[in-house]
């Protein structure tokens, strides 16, 4: 391990390969990182199982016109994510061009990959129409350039059991690498990728989450900021301008609108952009772990983290820096704890009862399933469980676990930033960008294992963003402005320690080492801007046809402004003759629906004012699903209802006028449903049938660019 970067060229992965004397490659196409993890996991288990180390290289940095000189003892992997449309992620985007390229040819002269051994794991979602089209699509390309595979083309379903996926594809994969590779089981097992040591270094070096990064304390010391330098690797720490509830019904539901000021950040967006936002963990579950490790007392001591093999593992996240900062800010502690993880941990348990617990849970995916996924249990939570600790403050006498926190690093991933449709225009507001969010809680099935109760499961980041909002109004950092704070945990402690379900929301800290808390209640989330393709045409002559219900309407609101500041414009310009400004406008649709119109009717007070400065072009159609208006046979108005009832009018909009049409929201029922439609009016209007027809229409309109999603389940 290192040493090998200085020589030869950096871009020559089967050089590095051979210095280094590694006989595996991982490649990884991510995009927000599952796929790097996925990587990691196969690279550690061939060290583990065959003791052979590995490179884990992100394909943007290499060339691979050499793929044919990697040596027939060696083997490549490829972890590939699709995203949107059947697409490569960024970082594989050069290799994509590369090897699917009819001609492509290698740095021999030749087309023939014959020695090269590959293993491929991709990943998607089968909502989606591309479901892993990436994976199946190199896969066939690598078999037709007479490449050996081996084991089956992994197929990970991201929307459903992404982990069951791998752990079952990846077995009869390694026997069969095993063979291929000539190597035996035995190899290192249970190795430490980092060393952790406790250091007492100059304070100013230490990383207290991304709250304090340098660049925030230089911004706010007055020092100037590195201007543009904000990305997916380093957010900025946003001052949040303006908060409010759209909606909140029963105490249960609630929708927020959040702004976020980029002023002098250097960051810039478009409308259909999305923005990243980094939570941190949440009081309670720092609390958890903190107790079941045994730190509570090491809270603020500082550790510096080593990898043994840069190459096989990075360390995730920047050091030297304290234990609070790494469980609050940096690791993922409170998702629902993988069944790899809890498998890898049994050798800790601190007895043979909590041992067979985690070796139950680990291995036995049904029991795994009932027990832990469905009551949702956080790692702390689990190994709480698998002790027979009571899950709830006040924790006395909980159970010890002493589980080396090297391995603690190696096995929980990554806190990773949450990705929002940018629901404002920059055209508006060029230095806000805003973000449009339901508060997500939902009821856990029952936990069998532990209290027989259901739980509030509180979704991380709207929930950071919902605590962010109410400290704001109230002033306090802790969100509660009768100052009883303290005993505000993720849900109230029933006599028996069990979680009731009217329990509050959990609390953050939001405030940093230094003073955060900055006058005027103006309190700072990390942020980036991720781009994307979900954008209008250029010419307002152009049809467009927007359908998004509920938060769906989000990246809508900041299309409609976009045309807004366009129409002010073209009005300028038309001066006397500005009532007729918008004449040679073609028709903006929106479909918008939600359950009532005096409920949850997001921007309820804006949209007249952008129907009258976009008359008489924009028309919006509602759908209230729970109003007083129902279908004749009682059933529930939604968009796809009203997209039928105009299909008269649509159809030719997208038949004749090239309209461009986009679909927001919930993926796995609302755009199914509402493309479903779609073919039908389509099918109709050509007068074929929705299965050829209509499908061949759609598939056009997707083909061309003209039908765009941006969907989330
Ligand atoms: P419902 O909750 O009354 O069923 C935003 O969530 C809106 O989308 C709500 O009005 C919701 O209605 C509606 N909705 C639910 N399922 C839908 C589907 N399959 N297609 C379109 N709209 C749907």
């Amino acid at each position: 391990a290192g040493g090998d970067e200085e020589d030869g060229d950096p871009r020559d992965f089967v050089g590095k390969m051979k210095r280094a004397g590694k006989r595996c490659v991982v490649f990884y196409g991510t995009q927000t990182g599952t796929a790097e993890e996925y990587s990691i996991r196969l690279a550690k288990e061939a060290k583990s199982r065959y003791g052979l180390s590995s490179l884990v290289c992100d394909p943007e940095e290499y060339d691979f016109n050499n793929l044919d000189q990697v040596p027939d003892d060696c083997c490549i992997f490829f972890v590939m994510a699709t995203y949107g449309e059947g697409d490569p992620t960024d970082n594989a985007e050069q290799f994509w061009e590369f090897i699917m390229d009819e001609n492509v040819q290698f740095s021999q002269g030749g087309d023939s990959l014959e020695n090269l051994n590959y293993v491929i794991f991709g990943l998607g979602n089968r909502t989606y129409e591309h479901f892993n089209g990436v994976g199946r699509k190199l896969d066939a390309k690598l078999q037709a350039l007479g490449a050996h595979r081996i084991g089956t083309l992994g197929e990970g379903d991201d929307d459903k059991a992404l982990e069951e996926d791998y752990l079952e594809w990846k077995d009869p994969m390694w026997d069969e690498f095993s063979k291929r590779m000539n190597v035996e089981e035995g190899g290192a097992g249970d190795v430490a990728d980092f060393v952790v040591t406790e250091v007492t270094p100059d304070m100013k070096k230490v990383y207290h989450g991304e709250l304090s990064s340098r660049a925030l304390l230089a911004s706010t010391s007055g020092a100037s900021t590195p201007v543009g330098s904000y990305n997916s690797k380093n957010p900025y720490a946003s001052p949040v301008l303006t908060t409010r509830e759209l909606f909140a019904v029963d105490g249960e539901r609630n929708c927020v609108h959040i702004e976020f000021d980029l002023t002098g950040s250097g960051l810039t967006y478009q409308h259909g952009d999305h923005v990243g936002v980094w939570p941190s963990n949440p009081d309670l579950e720092v609390e958890r772990i903190f107790t079941v490790l045994g730190l509570l007392e090491k809270r603020g001591t500082v550790v510096d983290i080593v990898s043994l093999d840069p190459a096989l593992a990075k360390v995730p996240f920047p050091t030297p820096a304290t234990y609070e900062a790494i469980f609050r800010h940096y690791i993922d502690i409170a998702a629902t704890a993988s069944r790899q993880t809890i498998a890898f941990l049994a050798r800790y348990a601190p007895n043979e009862q909590a041992k067979e617990k985690l070796t139950r849970w680990g291995n036995d995916k049904d029991a795994y399933h009932d027990e832990v996924d469905g009551p949702r249990l956080t790692l702390a939570e689990v190994l709480m469980a698998a002790a027979g600790d009571k899950l709830n403050p006040p924790f006395d006498n909980v159970t010890r676990w002493e589980i080396p926190f090297d391995r603690i690093v190696s096995t929980v991933p990554r806190l990773q930033p949450r990705y929002y449709s940018i629901s404002s225009s920059s055209k508006l507001y060029p230095s806000a960008v805003h973000v449009t969010a339901v508060v997500l809680k939902y009821a856990s099935t029952q936990s069998k294992v532990h209290d027989n109760n259901s739980r509030w499961v509180y979704g991380l980041s709207t929930n950071f963003i919902h605590h962010v909002m109410q400290a704001s109004r109230s002033g306090t950092p802790n969100g509660i402005a009768n100052g009883n704070g303290q005993a505000h945990f993720g849900g109230l402690a029933g006599a028996d320690g069990s979680i009731r379900l009217d329990g509050l929301a959990p609390t953050y800290k939001i405030s940093g080492p230094r003073d955060f808390h900055f006058k005027d209640n103006i309190y700072r989330v990390p942020v980036h801007i991720r781009r994307s393709t979900f954008r209008l045409p250029t010419s307002p002559k152009v049809p467009i046809i927007m359908i998004g219900p509920g938060t769906g309407v989000a990246p809508f609101r900041g299309f409609v402004q976009e045309r807004v500041a366009l129409a002010r414009k073209a009005r300028e310009k038309a001066g006397a003759d500005a009532a007729n400004a918008l004449e040679s406008w073609a028709p903006i649709h929106l479909f918008y629906g939600c359950r009532r119109e005096d409920e949850d009717f997001l921007y309820r007070e804006e949209w007249p004012g952008y129907l009258k400065e976009l008359d008489p072009v924009f028309k919006m159609h509602n759908a209230f699903s729970r109003g007083p208006n129902r279908k004749p046979d009682g059933s529930k108005i939604y968009v796809q209802d009203l997209i039928w009832d105009l299909r008269h009018e649509l159809a030719p909009l997208i038949l004749e006028k090239r309209a461009y049409i986009y679909i927001c929201g919930d993926a796995k029922n609302m755009a199914k449903s509402v493309e479903d439609r779609l073919i039908r009016m389509l099918a109709e209007a050509r007068g074929g049938t929705p299965e050829v027809e209509g499908a061949k229409e759609l598939k056009v309109l997707k083909d061309r660019n003209r039908l765009m999603t941006d969907v989330w389940s």
